[in-house]
């Protein structure tokens, strides 16, 4: 019998001081101070529901995301921690990040985040330009994110920062001497984003009324050839598409878990997960309000109130999107389901986007510049 997958955990913690003008993910600005204390106690209680379901799992990592995490008490941090220790089996080396912005505040707290069992964090540094930062609307600046890097490296064995580039004005010379300095805080994995301009968020109106323009698809290129030049000479490879580590042991094993199509449990607000049972994958989807999650974690014991199982074929499809993304692609037997032509691939391979080994499918670097219309072409 082939044994259970591996298990990521991800809970999301969804309240931040502020909330970004470019940010559409499940976040509140943090009111009622009772909320929260009853939100760490429904995750808790989530976990062991989603716990019967997985049955025994090697745990390979825990994930606190956000929102902003780094607001949360560590004392809820260490219950959330020591409860997914006791429900699944810890693997030697489990991988358990915090994501954190870098006010003075929140690097205060470091030293007990990491005594609750945190051994690696995540920290939203987003730019090293006071007049960047202040575009973005966040709430630290270039001098506190240096001063969170440098407590976070002595708090925790493992560092990564968050970037955002591609705004506007920004030179590709700029962006390089930016980077640079980011490599110099000594993290081993760096993330940098290009920024989106999503739907219904206040960047998203500003651009609609012209009080800014993005940068132009040549210039974002550009400035993503920039981010592969730097980084790849300072010794980072780029396993995805922006995640980049010092080696191996750098990489983010959490989000290895999403891009090789392995289980997870979703826990909080608005999270999902995918969990394989009896060899049919289950997408499980939690409701979006906090107040909302904590009822229903009440009321029924776990916090997701939709259950689906995906068919071979939706399944095959997330593999596409999430495979192509990393450096080692995906196996030509996990999208089976997809009966892709074989010409579609050799045109694809012509074209300098795939490479195809016969066993595995990879995007070149060439078509992880264009993922979208390589998965389109793939799993439609
Ligand atoms: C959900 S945030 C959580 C981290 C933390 N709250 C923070 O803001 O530093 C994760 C990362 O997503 C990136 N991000 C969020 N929205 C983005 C956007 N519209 N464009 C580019 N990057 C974005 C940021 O780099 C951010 O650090
Ligand atoms: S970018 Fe981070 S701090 Fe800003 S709203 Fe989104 S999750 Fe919150």
């Amino acid at each position: 019998m082939t044994p259970a997958p591996d298990l990521g955990v991800y809970v999301h913690w969804p309240y931040c001081a502020r909330i970004c003008p470019y940010c559409d993910f499940n976040v509140y600005r943090v009111r009622r101070a009772a909320e929260p204390a009853a939100l760490a106690r429904a995750i808790v209680a989530d976990l062991e529901a989603q716990a019967a379901l997985t049955g025994p799992r090697t745990l390979v990592s825990v994930f606190l995301g956000g929102g902003t995490p780094s607001l949360m008490d560590p004392a809820w941090a260490a219950e959330i921690v020591a409860a997914a220790r006791r429900l699944w089996t810890p693997a030697a080396d489990l991988e358990v990040t915090l994501e954190a912005n870098p006010t003075d505040a929140e690097a205060e707290a470091f030293a007990r985040f990491a005594a609750a069992g945190v051994n690696r964090l995540s920290l939203g540094l987003q730019s090293l330009h006071d007049e960047a930062l202040a575009f973005l609307g966040r709430n630290h600046d270039a001098g506190q994110a240096i001063r969170a890097a440098e407590k976070a490296r002595a708090a925790f064995p493992r560092l990564s920062l968050d970037l955002i580039y591609a705004r506007p004005g920004q030179t590709p010379a700029a962006w390089a001497e930016e980077l640079r300095a980011a490599v110099a805080l000594g993290a081993e994995h760096i993330s940098p984003y290009q920024l989106t301009i999503e739907g219904g968020t206040a960047f998203d109106r500003a651009v609609q009324h012209g009080r800014f323009v993005p940068p132009d698809a040549d210039t974002g290129a550009d400035l993503y050839d920039t981010t592969q030049e730097v980084l790849g000479a300072a010794g980072f490879e780029a396993y995805e598409v922006s995640n980049h580590a010092r080696g191996v042991a750098a990489r983010s094993r959490h989000n290895l878990v999403y891009w090789r199509g392995h289980d997870y449990v979703g826990a909080g607000p608005g999270a999902h997960g995918r969990i394989t049972q009896g060899g049919e994958r289950q997408a499980t989807y939690s409701v979006a309000k906090p107040a909302d999650y904590i009822a229903r974690v009440a009321a029924t014991g776990a916090g997701f109130d939709s259950h689906t199982p995906l068919t071979p074929r939706e399944a095959a499809e997330e593999r596409v999107l999430s495979g192509l993304r990393i450096l080692e692609g995906i196996g030509r037997d996990e999208v089976a389901a997809l009966q892709i032509p074989p010409e579609r691939i050799a045109d694809l391979v012509d074209l300098g986007l795939l490479a195809d080994d016969s066993k595995r499918l990879r995007a070149t670097p060439a078509g992880r510049l264009v993922l979208d219309r390589l998965t389109t072409e793939l799993a439609s």
